[in-house]
């Protein structure tokens, strides 16, 4: 078992909800047969297997498109929900840009009402302006009521400095968090991909780094201004880590996430001029990878989050330019970070950062964006009695090869389509109950 309080072998015992137990393990953590428990269970018990398995709280994503309501042939909640439960996810984050666009009191309804019964716990995140439109402050004190915590105009930055600060403002009035989708519009104009010699030879507009930069370092100014909580998502650049490092240092109340496909694959990629690839932020250059390696390993940032970006074939099977950016990412982000991270035989993958465990991806992944959502009450643990049974069961050493159709997700744009991987999800319990057995969604 690994938590925020460190590693330990033990049982888990469940009833209900809650944890009731957590004893010393009458076994060795070698695999024990299927259906074989700990001599201690209950009469009657469920027993999943952990055998060679670590067992730690669920994980924790700040940063999905459910795409519902809206884009229901890309995505669902359920169908989402469920790519996360069998991605070791108890909690998401959902993005607000759906249409219509999750700005008011009654789309944030809507998404709770559609997130019932769902694989994991879905938390809707609302828009900074109307419409995310960048004109006008949505209302937020309204979403808030229904327990929005955090605000974001994901997809896009807000341009408009002026209003970014009262956004600011107001969110640090009620609690709440900025999530900041840091692109400055008119630098990075039309650009599909990184701004570099790989643009210029492949004949693709570029989006220089700077345009993320120039509004990373406009609003941890903000932030500085107002004292207010601000999170910056995806980061892809090595300037705007070394800010966020700066920033921190300073005092400045920011944090910072970047995603696996950030951390696992460079602009490289792109020479294809395969759309799986494009994304916004795009992928970098190695030396942005390596930034962002070593800015998860300092704790300049915060959080992995997959920034899943589910999109169907015709919107992607266009033009290079007239692509949609994204790539879906719920069901494979912890092996791929587990790959690009702790090192493992994923190939390209690279052998690791130095001093990087799976405990420490777990605090990336599970307890520290936990923290940040404000959801640290039911998940991310730590595992005791009388905490939520919100947990999963990774099997370190699993090998696997991913193949798209045989994902959850609607949709089957995975950048890692045929990369054999090392790590998967094999349970994960939502509030007591096994949403994924054996690998198998359950609901
Ligand atoms: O590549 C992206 N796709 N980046 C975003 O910020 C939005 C996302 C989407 O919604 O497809």
């Amino acid at each position: 078992m690994v938590d925020s309080t460190g590693s330990r072998v033990a049982d888990v015992l469940v009833r209900g909800e809650v944890i009731v137990s957590v004893e010393p393990s009458t076994r060795t953590g070698t695999r024990a047969g299927t259906g074989t428990g700990p001599s201690g269970a209950p009469a009657g018990a469920m027993v999943l297997d952990a055998g060679g398995c670590v067992v730690a709280p669920g994980l924790v994503d700040l940063h999905a498109h459910l795409r519902e309501p809206g884009a229901e042939e890309a995505e669902t909640i359920e169908s989402g929900s469920r790519a996360a439960a069998l991605g070791g996810y108890t909690a998401v984050v959902a993005m607000p840009n759906t249409e219509p666009c999750t700005d008011s009191a009654a789309v944030v309804r809507h998404v709770l009402h559609l997130a019932k019964g769902a694989c994991c716990d879905v938390h809707p995140a609302g828009a900074i302006t109307v419409g995310r439109q960048g004109r006008a402050l949505a209302p937020m004190a309204e979403m808030v009521a229904l327990g929005v915590r955090i605000f974001t105009d994901d997809g896009a930055g807000v341009q408009d400095a002026a209003l970014m600060r009262r956004a600011l403002e107001y969110a640090s009035d009620l609690g709440a968090i900025i999530a900041d989708h840091c692109e400055e519009a008119s630098l990075a104009g039309l650009g599909c991909m990184n701004e570099g010699d790989l643009s210029s030879l492949l004949g693709l507009p570029g989006r220089p780094a700077v345009s993320e930069e120039v509004m990373v370092l406009r609003d941890l100014a903000l932030a500085r201004l107002t004292g207010a909580r601000l999170h910056l998502l995806h980061l892809s650049t090595a300037g705007a880590v070394a800010a966020v490092r700066l920033a921190k240092a300073a005092g400045t109340n920011v944090t910072a996430e970047a995603t696996p496909h950030h951390l696992a694959l460079t602009e490289d990629a792109l020479a294809t001029y395969d759309t799986v690839f494009k994304v916004n932020p795009p992928l970098r250059s190695a030396a942005d990878v390596a930034a962002l390696r070593q800015g998860l390993c300092d704790g300049t940032i915060d959080a992995v989050a997959t920034d899943h970006a589910p999109h169907p074939p015709e919107a992607k099977q266009v033009a290079f330019c007239d692509a949609a950016p994204g790539m879906i990412g719920l069901e494979t982000s912890l092996a791929v970070v587990l790959g690009a991270l702790v090192g493992a035989d994923g190939p390209g993958l690279g052998d690791g950062e130095p001093g990087m465990t799976i405990e420490r991806v777990l605090a990336l992944m599970s307890w520290q964006p936990a923290r940040i959502a404000g959801l640290s009450g039911a998940h991310g643990g730590p595992l005791v009695p009388g905490a939520p049974a919100n947990l999963c069961v990774i099997d370190p050493a699993r090998s696997w090869t991913v193949v798209p159709a045989a994902l959850a997700s609607h949709s089957r744009n995975t950048p890692f389509a045929g990369l054999a991987l090392r790590g998967k999800v094999r349970h994960t319990v939502l509030a007591g109950e096994p949403v994924v057995i054996a690998e198998e969604a359950q609901r």
